[in-house]
Formats: structure tokens, sequence, C-alpha cells
């Protein structure tokens, strides 16, 4: 009997060991100033979802090139005191007097600026109310606390970095015909490194959104202000467009891989529902027994089929029907592994359907875990570097151009290249297909937080990463390992310059692969783990970024 109890008290304490909070907070984000913002409002008794509103917020200011106040997101969230994991849906949505041709002219062509430059490509922006909600439902502190770091540096202005120059720079004649937008110039130039971006306009609306808990955002003046400024540069928002605006609590898209359990971002993203095809595809094969030429093949394989059903099925699921539960059963990805020859390349031409390429330089990634155990993955866009390029005068808030994602002409690409269906053709109050996949990956024993920006290739860098994570490697090693990708259109596997060694590189060709180098790298992966059994917490910011990475 003393044994039994000796055992059952062993038990109890291992079992505690094991479900004890982390040692440390961590936060992972693509500037130090947001990274630090996360932690004075940990450091003020916030949890992780106070630090996501604060590093949302000091995002919004501080890297006015990826996400902002006048654009969207997802927020994945996972509560520890009812195991609860949500994904909050702040995506934009297209204005009330949207409609399917809009970016046509005359002779139905897609007009490639009008989706993508000023304020008729801007959608309506769901980052300030999924803010206010993800305080008021999951935080403990004011927003005017956890927004506070962003409202300083909004007045007094943050430095000029060589990434801020280089995104200045590739939206410089967009951010010129849009007087306002002076703001992120110098007399129409790049300003130079160190110069301080001050946003004065910027941070009367953010305290005005702190203050009203982002009402005034939607309704009232502020309101009226953004709709003026709008309306009068040939926009087509009216305010009955920003009242109907609404946050939507998803539940996540959940997989499996090697005992891992998976959680990704829903549809409007497409990036769950990829990502758990992938991996159900790749559940079939040992990957890390494999030769790299081998290993390399069948992980493009895997992503050439899932890109392939991304634009033909997913788009707002308010708005279309989606095969969900067949594109995330294992055994719909046992027939697409069943038709991928071992050691040959399919030609995307073989396969039915249609989709796209792309590369990007926009949108951003943070992760954040608390020492409750509450984590967060969040992506957030403007879209295009500086968005739309348009800043309202009146508010200070630069407007995204997230109305590029949608398809404008069902088989012609966006910006990206992307080419979408019906699921995703432009209907008035509808959110655009995102590629955006905040993600957690866990077991008993460790969890991992993940994500990147990157355009149509965050999914198939997350799914890299998320391979990595299941062999064991730490955050600092998957997030900075080089990169491939292929959407199925064009048939080509894009790589990292470094990727491949150059026998991997001729095994590839010799198995029927076109490669193509990038020039540079891409993604800017933010991620972090906490490791339960070793009592552990790593956090790892993408070295091809400029972000900062802080456990304490
Ligand atoms: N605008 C980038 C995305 O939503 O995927």
């Amino acid at each position: 009997m003393a044994r039994v109890r000796f055992l059952f008290v062993l038990l109890v304490l291992f079992v505690g060991s094991v479900q004890a909070g982390p040692p440390k907070a961590a936060i992972a984000s693509a500037h130090p100033l947001a990274t630090e913002a996360g932690f004075e409002v940990l450091e003020r008794g916030g949890n992780a979802f106070d630090a996501a509103v604060a590093v949302s917020a000091a995002l919004a200011v501080v890297e006015p090139y990826s996400s902002g106040i006048g654009g969207g997101g997802f927020w994945l969230l996972h509560r520890a005191s009812d195991d609860r994991d949500v994904m909050i849906d702040g995506r934009e949505v297209a204005p009330l007097a949207a409609h399917r041709d809009m970016y046509l002219d005359d002779k139905g062509e897609v007009v490639r600026t009008r989706s993508m430059d000023g304020p008729l490509a801007a959608g309506i922006p769901g980052e300030p109310a999924a803010l206010a909600h993800i305080a008021g439902q999951y935080g403990r502190l004011p927003m005017e606390m956890s927004m506070g770091p962003a409202i300083r540096h909004a007045g007094q202005g943050f430095e000029v970095t060589p990434h801020y120059r280089r995104m200045a720079r590739f939206r410089r004649d967009v951010l010129r015909e849009f007087p306002a937008a002076a703001t992120f110039l110098t007399d129409d130039e790049v300003p130079p490194l160190g110069y301080r971006i001050r946003q004065p306009e910027l941070a009367r609306t953010l305290t005005s959104i702190a203050k009203s808990e982002a009402e005034s955002f939607y309704r009232g003046e502020l309101a009226a202000a953004l709709v003026a400024d709008v309306r009068e540069a040939g926009g087509i928002w009216t305010l009955e467009d920003l009242e109907n605006y609404r946050v939507i609590e998803r539940a996540p898209i959940r997989g499996r891989y090697r005992g891992l359990d998976v959680i990704s971002a829903a549809p409007p993203s497409s990036g769950g529902v990829a990502l758990v095809t992938m991996l159900n595809i790749l559940s079939g094969y040992d990957l890390s027994g494999l030769q790299p030429a081998r290993r390399t093949h069948l992980i493009v394989e895997a992503m050439r089929r899932a890109y392939r059903d991304r634009a033909e099925y997913l788009g707002d699921p308010d708005f279309v029907e989606m095969p969900l539960a067949r594109l995330t059963d294992p055994d719909y990805a046992a027939g697409l592994r069943a038709a991928i020859h071992p050691e040959k390349a399919t030609p995307s031409a073989m396969l039915p359907g249609f989709t796209h390429a792309s590369t990007g330089r926009d949108t951003t990634h943070f992760s954040i875990l608390d020492t409750d155990g509450n984590y967060v993955a969040a992506t957030l866009s403007i879209n295009y570097p500086f968005g739309s390029g348009f800043l309202s005068k009146r508010t200070g808030v630069l407007l995204n151009d997230e109305m590029d994602d949608f398809s404008a002409k069902p088989g012609v690409p966006n910006a990206y290249g992307l080419v979408g269906a019906e699921a995703n053709a432009i209907a008035s109050g509808k959110r655009p297909l995102s590629s955006m996949s905040p993600t957690f990956v866990r077991n008993a024993d460790r969890i991992a937080v993940l994500g990147t920006p990157g355009g149509s290739r965050i999914i198939t860098m997350v799914l890299l990463g998320i391979l990595e994570f299941a062999e064991g490697k730490d955050p600092e090693a998957w997030i900075s390992r080089p990169r491939f990708h292929h959407q199925y259109l064009p048939d080509r596997v894009f790589h990292e310059p470094e990727a491949f060694s150059t026998t991997t590189l001729q095994a590839l060709e010799e198995m029927g692969h076109t490669l193509e180098a990038s020039e540079r790298t891409w993604g800017n992966m933010q991620g972090l783990v906490w490791d339960r059994r070793g009592k552990r917490v790593e956090a790892a910011s993408d070295p091809r970024g400029e972000g900062a990475a802080v456990a304490r």
C-alpha cells in the first residue's frame, strides 16, 4: 500500500512538473521596439494577450510598411486556464460598394494599380476592432495601458533602419502620389539611416482608439474624418462600412504530424488547410532518413498538390462552401501521396486546377508566451509594402491594399502572381483569401509558436519550420534554415541562394524539377519553443530581418 502511495505521489509530482507554467516569458517580433513594448506590458501585470495588443500596436507604428491600424490580420490565441485555442479573424472586408469587376477596364482587363495603390485598393480595416476584442475578452489591462508604448513611439518617432529604407525605396513613387504620405519620406526621398519618423496624427488616433476601445474608429468623428479623406481621394468607403465591421472568432484548422498537434489559421486564410494537406502527405514518409535530394523532392511534390487545391477551393467561409473536411482528411492525402513518383517530378500541367507564384516583402509576424502558459501567434498585414501608400491626413492612418488579395478576374494573377477562382472573387462585405499562417505545434512535452510574412511563400516556410521542429531542432536552427518553395504554377522550385548543394541541385534536375535560385533570401520568421519537460523557453528571430527575440 505504501508503495502504491509512493508511486502516486511521484506521479502527481511528475504531472505537476510537466504542467507547471513556463520559467520565462518570451516574445519574438520583427522590431526590437515592438518586442520591448510587449515586455513592458507583461511587466505591468499584463498577460500574453495584453502583450499581443502592445506588440501589434507598436508594429503598426514602427513597421508602417508591414502592418497597421489601417490593416488587419489573424491572431491565434491559446488560453491556458481553459486550454482554449481560438483564431481572432481581424481580416479586412470589401466595402459595400465593391463589386467583382471593380478593377477591370472597359476591355475587361485588370488595372493592377487600382487594386494596389490608393484608397480604392483598401478593405475596411479589422486591426482596431481585433485589438479591442483581444483586450476585452482575453486581456487583463485597459487598452490605454497596452497601447501606451505604441502611442509613445508614434509621438516621439522611431529611427529609420536599412530595412525601412529598402521598403520605402520600393514604394517611393506611390508614397509621393499621396501628400500626407510625405510622413514616410524626407523631401520626397527615402530618409537617411537614423532619421526619426514621427506620426503625431497617428498618436492622436491611437489614443482615441485606446480610450474608446476602438469604438471611435468605427463610429463618430474619427470614422467620419477617415471616410472623408478616403472619398476625397477617390475611394468608396462609407460610414456604414465602418459601422458594419465585425471581428470573428473562428475555430482554428487542426491536423496531426508525427505525434504533434498542428493548430493553424482557418479560412479566410488558406494557410492551415494547405499546411495540414502537406503534412498529411508527408506523414507517409520517413523524411529524416532520406538523402537531401529525395527529401526535397517529396516535400516539393506535397507543396505542389496543396497549392493546386488552394486557389480552386478556398475563400471567405461566410461566402463560399469549402470541402475543408476532405482537404484536411489523411485519406485524401493518402490518395495524393499514392500519385507521387518517388524519383520523378510530376509536371504541374498533369494536375487539374490552377494557381500561382509569389514573393513576399510585406506583412509581419510575432510570437508570445507568458509565464501562465498563454501563448499567441499573430500574422498581420497591410498587404504590399506601405499598403496602398494612401495616408489619411486627418487621422494619420495608412491604408492597406488588401483588396488585391481577391482575384480581380479569375485566372489573372495578383501582385504576387496568385491566381484565384470564383471562391475568391470580389463581393461586398467579403474577406479576401490570405496566406497568413500563425501556427502552434505541440505535444505534451514541447510547444512551438511560429509564423512569418512572405506572401504565398508563408505557408511553405511554416511547413519547413514544422518539419524541423518535429525532428527536434531548436528554433534558431529551423528559423535560419535555407528555404525552398513550390506553388504548383509556375512549375518551378524557387530556392534561396544557399539552399542546396551542387549535388542536390543536380539530383533534383535529374528528377525533372526546374529550379530557380532567388537573388535574395525571403521571409522573416519569429518563433519560440516552450520545452515543458526540460523547463526551457527559447525564442528566435529570423536572421534575415531586424527583429528581436527575447526570453526573460
Ligand atoms: N496580404 C498577404 C496575405 O494575406 O496573405
